[in-house]
């Protein structure tokens, strides 16, 4: 089947789109008007299996119907009451989020960054309440190659240049050491110092994977010092990985797990910092909030994509089949390949530089029928939905290999 993006539809849509929107992403020429479970089609009709589910996102699959049939039924109901009034769904989602993470608390909100920004509010605030830290000088450590968002604050601490040229002025109070190093952890701690923020594998910075050991040594040292570990889990939670979070290869998901994308099953934005009692209520009334956080159709949409991942189990098929489709990927005799990496179904493949840039081999697998998007100029990462079959993860290791083959 050809799959070039040469056809009438596609081409009128990507016109309009690039006429009327702002230019702030590079997509690839596909304009995808259907989805089900690991396929969506295009508006001229090809069919694609997405290896990136919307970065995490749809981890249960497009269109989950038990997903889909929870929102459909609370939109009926009630969609929004906003936080000055209860809900009778909130509630119960956050009980089921509380015992799905082990924590005792949490605070919801639509998308990641907010709730990096409110995890990052809460360990000030938690920081100035427990430690004898002078107004305005806490901090917060972050790691090199970091992506956690693309909020003022949140680009303050990035070490790409882009992210933060011309956006000026830039918020204070972040420090930024080489990621997987654990010593660097311990010699940046000051008594200023109230949180650690990391990402237990950075997606964005290229899937790239920390020693083993390395996150328990973190623990330690902010056990140690009395530093809250801030545990970015939005594109690595909810079974991505392996396991339910990432963090549970070395049996932590830190004082602070932060949570997004999977979290609304792909179908609407749903986030959260979840922590225990003690750091979680040093918030008040007024600190902080969100017109549609924690709102009766994101909540409803909550609790059913929580159910799915656990009916389904799909943290432990992410297991298995990363596994496979790691070792299926290592087995690829190809001169281009510098690595394959990754844990569970978070897979990167770093194609070596002199052999061209990602993109190009993406390029080609669209045209193969298959989605999926580098990161970093060197990086084609593989994150398909979590639902997907031995079968088919064989057939895109065999696609890439064609792919690696024909690519000149
Ligand atoms: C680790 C991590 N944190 C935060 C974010 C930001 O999430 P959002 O795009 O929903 O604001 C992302 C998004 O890719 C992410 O991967």
């Amino acid at each position: 089947m050809d799959h070039k993006p040469t056809h009438d539809n596609t081409s009128k849509m990507i016109a309009l789109t690039h006429q009327v929107s702002a230019n702030n992403y590079h997509p690839l020429p596909v304009v995808i008007s259907n989805g089900k479970g690991i396929w969506v089609t295009d508006i001229d009709n090809h069919k694609y299996l997405d290896c990136l589910a919307a970065y995490s996102a749809a981890n249960q699959g497009h269109c989950h119907p038990k997903i889909i049939s929870a929102l459909i039924d609370q939109a009926q109901k009630l969609t929004i009451s906003s936080r000055a009034f209860h809900n009778e769904t909130m509630g119960p989602f956050l009980e089921k989020l509380c015992k799905y993470t082990g924590f005792d608390k949490a605070l919801p909100m639509n998308t990641g960054a907010e709730a990096v920004e409110t995890a990052l509010k809460l360990a000030r605030k938690w920081g100035y309440q427990n430690k004898d830290i002078p107004e305005n000088q806490a901090e917060i450590i972050v790691c090199d190659g970091n992506f956690h968002g693309r909020t003022i604050s949140i680009i303050s601490f990035s070490s790409e240049k882009q992210y933060k040229d011309q956006f000026g002025p830039l918020t204070e109070g972040f420090k930024s050491i080489p990621y997987g190093c654990s010593e660097s952890l311990s010699k940046a701690i000051t008594p200023n110092t109230v949180g650690f923020l990391f990402e237990p594998i950075q997606g964005e910075g290229g899937v790239i994977v920390p020693p083993d050991g390395y996150l328990q040594d973190c623990l330690k040292i902010c056990r140690e010092k009395n530093v809250l570990m801030i545990n970015d889990e939005i594109q690595t939670g909810f079974g991505r990985t392996g396991k339910t979070f990432c963090g549970d290869y070395e049996h932590t998901r830190g004082d602070i797990l932060i949570m997004g994308k999977a979290l609304g099953g792909g179908v609407y934005p749903v986030s959260a910092v979840c922590s225990s009692k003690d750091i979680m209520d040093v918030i008040k009334p007024g600190d902080h909030g969100s017109t549609f956080g924690g709102n009766p159709l994101g909540s409803a949409v909550g609790i059913a994509s929580l159910e799915v991942l656990e009916d389904e189990q799909l943290p432990e098929k992410s297991y298995e089949l990363g596994k496979h489709f790691k070792e299926t990927l290592k087995n690829i005799k190809s001169e281009k390949i510098k690595e394959v990496r990754g844990k569970g179904l978070m897979i990167g493949i770093e194609i070596k530089q002199e052999f061209g840039n990602a993109r190009k081999y993406c390029q080609i697998l669209q045209e193969k029928g298959i989605l999926c998007k580098e990161t970093h100029q060197q990086v084609i990462r593989m994150t398909p939905p979590l639902v997907i079959s031995k079968s088919d993860l064989d057939w895109v290791a065999n696609q890439l290999e064609q792919a690696l083959q024909e690519a000149s």
